[in-house]
């Protein structure tokens, strides 16, 4: 069972940092946000220094008149462990907790995060706080869960310190037990890179070429994950000893840390800070970008983690530190926009980040509802409708799990071997890019699934289809959960550079696709990418349509090794013409589709008509500007949410009269929805 937060109503609320403001504004602040529609307090997190001035002298008696004020007025604190911002006595007096850059610089005071996870004074110091806080904290009736620390491996997720090169041998010696095993595992023997004693194994250090031993990359990166895991795991088990009664989560996520394996074996539930117009820096690539759309592909990725979590921070300004311009302000009616993104992809929970913008340090220019000067402003009245809202329907919608058909499958061990394999790394973004936009422009819910090792068939056959992309690394037992699936009903389809690698990251001595040659019904007769200078050779579908597609990047030449496989289209030009390029392979109850390329949005939109996957509710007629998601309650009730997320009117037919919960209006016939417009309608399953 996944981790799930339990509400039985949507919350809002907000991030607030009283050691930012003098005391006699927060009775204001705390008044203004429960007039707002606000029952949450995050806040804490950052507050070391005030909490312990001086080393093992600690002080409440600042938060404990905020917590006071917060529950005077009737709201909930969520408290943070301040373990992201050691104090400057502490990593004055002991050097060795501050990380340490690949090239050996070490990161100083003056910013946060700077710490490793693996110094044994920073755990001790570390656990010495959070049972501080807990046990101080443990009655007070304000309090209702804690944040470990503050986003995980954000800002930097490598490290390099003396700290770290120790516990990683350790980590080694664990998992391998002999160098013999080691060396096997990483393949010395190439390169003359074989170890003969401990002491010469290490993390990554700066190579030629800066191409490091990829077998070692990637342990190194499975290094990086246990270590957050264990520093969380650590503040965990304190927590859960004194505030059994408190949940306890972290804000996520990032690189190199698995949160399936966080979540599942330490956390009550997952929660997200969700920025969509990081959008405007970090654009989705290829055409009909998706920008801050694409934000519901990330909170499908938190989904995956917990079916119902919370939202952290939600963006309520326009955003950047001193040093960077990152994101536009949202225009009027995106903060809502966002707000139901986050909803409709199963957040009971939402914080705005933050109440008011800082006046000093780093963040005067990420931006709270409020400005410096504390007036009323546009994004304020956007929350207080927002908070009406939610108060009104918060209670019929919380608890309901978001409902697809169709997921999209990842794993750790391909991301983190993909960082540095580019024979296949790149590929995954491009293909769930193409991916995602099929399925958001028609209309079609998506989910994001993470196999596991403990992945069962019964978790797959949850969804009529699923595109594993580019899984190069791909073992026996994760072939064999597929076949299942597919089996006894599937569809599944795959992209090129499918199973090649075994765990370690080692090719396999077998014709590709490895151990899923069966399962596909090809094999990969011969292979190229598409160089830099050259032009994609065209694909052409094998129907009377006669389709053409540009088969861009790498180009996978397929053979046929079933009789009952069917090709699909073939590639028109270049010297494979005429050979096969997507197969599609019946396979017990179900089937498979093998693409050897990288899939684009013309791709995608093809294969999800030809598998026949459709809008799951038929009683309304969308443009592709505006998203379907559906949420389900136990009971079959449903919730439709459809979202604008263009500037502009769009037009949706409605067949029969149906309830929209906002406006609480019967809608039928041809409607327009707002720029930037919401609806949510609540509906009884098909
Ligand atoms: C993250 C952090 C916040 C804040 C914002 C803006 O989401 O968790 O503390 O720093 O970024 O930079």
């Amino acid at each position: 069972m996944k981790k799930a937060l339990q509400a039985p109503k949507i919350q809002i609320g907000v991030c607030y940092y009283p050691e930012h403001w003098p005391e006699e504004m927060w009775e204001d602040d705390f008044k203004r946000m429960r007039e707002l529609g606000f029952s949450i307090v995050r806040m804490a997190e950052f507050a070391w220094s005030i909490f312990e001035p001086e080393e093992g002298s600690f002080s409440f008696a600042f938060f404990d008149r905020v917590l006071d004020f917060a529950h005077k007025h009737g709201l909930k604190v969520v408290l943070g462990t301040p373990t992201a911002t050691p104090p400057a006595w502490l990593t004055h007096k002991y050097p060795e907790v501050l990380n340490v850059s690949q090239d050996g610089v070490q990161f100083q005071h003056g910013q946060r995060r700077h710490y490793n996870y693996n110094a044994p004074i920073y755990r001790e110091l570390s656990a010495r706080i959070v049972r501080q806080m807990a046990e101080h904290y443990q009655n007070h009736p304000a309090v209702i869960g804690w944040q470990i620390d503050n986003e995980l491996n954000c800002e930097v997720n490598v490290f390099y310190s003396e700290a770290d090169h120790k516990a990683f041998r350790a980590w080694l010696q664990n998992k391998y037990g002999t160098l013999e095993q080691l060396n096997k595992a990483w393949g010395t023997v190439f390169w003359s890179q074989t170890y003969t004693d401990w002491e010469q194994v290490h993390l990554t250090r700066p190579t030629v070429s800066d191409s490091p031993n990829p077998h070692q990359a990637l342990d190194e990166k499975r290094f990086f994950s246990d270590s957050a895991i264990s520093f969380a795991a650590m503040q965990a088990e304190i927590l859960r000893k004194i505030v059994s009664h408190h949940w306890v989560t972290t804000n996520g996520i990032f690189g190199h840390l698995d949160y399936h394996k966080l979540t599942d074996g330490h956390l009550d539930f997952i929660a997200y800070d969700s920025y969509p117009n990081f959008s405007t820096i970090y654009p989705d690539k290829g055409e009909k970008p998706l920008l801050d759309r694409k934000w519901s592909w990330n909170l499908s990725n938190v989904r995956s983690i917990s079916p119902t979590f919370a939202v952290f921070e939600q963006q309520s300004g326009p955003g950047g530190w001193v040093n960077r311009m990152e994101q536009p302000s949202p225009k009027p009616g995106q903060m809502r926009l966002w707000s139901y993104q986050s909803i409709a992809h199963g957040a009971d929970m939402v914080l705005y980040f933050r109440w008011r913008t800082a006046t000093v340090g780093t963040e005067i220019y990420w931006h709270g509802i409020n400005d410096y000067h504390n007036r009323s402003n546009r994004r304020i009245e956007e929350v207080r409708k927002i908070g009406n809202e939610i108060h009104n329907i918060g209670g019929k919608i919380a608890g309901s799990r978001f409902k697809a058909e169709a997921a999209i499958l990842k794993d750790y061990d391909n991301e983190w071997d993909g960082e540095l394999d580019h024979w296949h790394g790149p590929f995954e973004q491009e293909s769930i890019s193409a991916w995602v936009k099929a399925f958001q422009y028609n209309h079609i819910p998506v989910d994001a699934f993470y196999v596991q090792p403990t992945t069962t068939v019964e978790e797959l056959l949850k969804y009529k289809l699923l595109i594993y992309p580019h899984p190069t690394i791909l073992t026996e037992k994760t072939a064999e959960l597929l076949k299942e699936y597919v089996q006894q009903g599937g569809k599944l389809v795959f992209g090129a550079r499918t199973g090649y690698k075994n765990k370690d990251g080692h090719c396999y001595m077998l014709p590709m696709p490895g151990h899923v040659l069966d399962l596909c019904g090809i094999s990969v007769e011969d292979f190229t990418f598409v160089g830099p200078l050259q032009e994609a050779p065209a694909v052409i579908m094998a129907d009377e349509e006669k389709t053409e597609f540009a088969a861009v990047r790498f180009n996978e030449v397929l053979k046929l090794e079933s009789d009952q496989a069917a090709v699909l289209a073939v590639y028109k030009t270049s010297y494979f013409a005429e050979k096969p390029a997507l197969v599609k392979h019946p396979y017990g109850n179900g089937c498979t589709y093998y693409y050897g390329g990288v899939f684009t949005l013309p791709i995608a939109e093809r294969l999800i008509k030809e598998i026949g996957l459709a809008q799951p509710i038929g009683w309304v007629a969308l443009p592709e500007q505006v998203e379907l998601a559906v949420r389900e309650q136990i009971n079959g009730r449903q919730y439709i949410f459809l979202l604008n997320y263009s500037d502009t009117n769009q037009e949706i037919q409605i067949n029969g009269e149906r309830k929209e919960l906002l406006t609480g209006k019967k809608l039928k016939g041809k409607i327009t929805m707002e720029p930037f417009g919401v609806f949510i309608f609540e509906s009884d399953r098909a």
